[in-house]
């Protein structure tokens, strides 16, 4: 339905290898993009608290500030310890310029 639909983030201000955020109700959301492509996740760590925004992005996979847990953007997937639980995957679309991600 329409209104799971939330606008996190304008394309023209996303850059390779940065990751942006937004809070949208009492959910974080971490923006990427990868090879010209749009990809949001959860932006907390399923480890501990720590923002995924803050860590580091190369080659499609996200790296945890706080303890180095690594997941894979596209799909969630922890890619081992400390992290063993996937991180939250959202779908885009993009309208205009405006990037929305589906909740819940
Ligand atoms: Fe992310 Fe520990 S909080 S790896």
């Amino acid at each position: 339905m329409a209104e799971d639909w939330h606008k996190v983030a304008r394309r023209s201000e996303l850059a390779e290898g940065e990751i942006a955020s937004a809070t949208v109700g009492d959910k974080q959301v971490a923006i990427y993009l990868i090879d010209g492509e749009v990809h949001a996740t959860d932006n907390i760590c399923t480890h501990a608290f720590a923002c995924l925004s803050d860590g580091y992005l190369e080659n499609g996979i996200i790296e945890c500030p706080l303890h180095a847990g690594r997941f894979e953007v596209k799909t969630g997937k922890a890619l081992g310890a400390p992290v063993n639980v996937d991180i939250a995957v959202y779908a885009v679309k993009l309208v205009g310029d405006d990037v929305l991600v589906k909740l819940g």
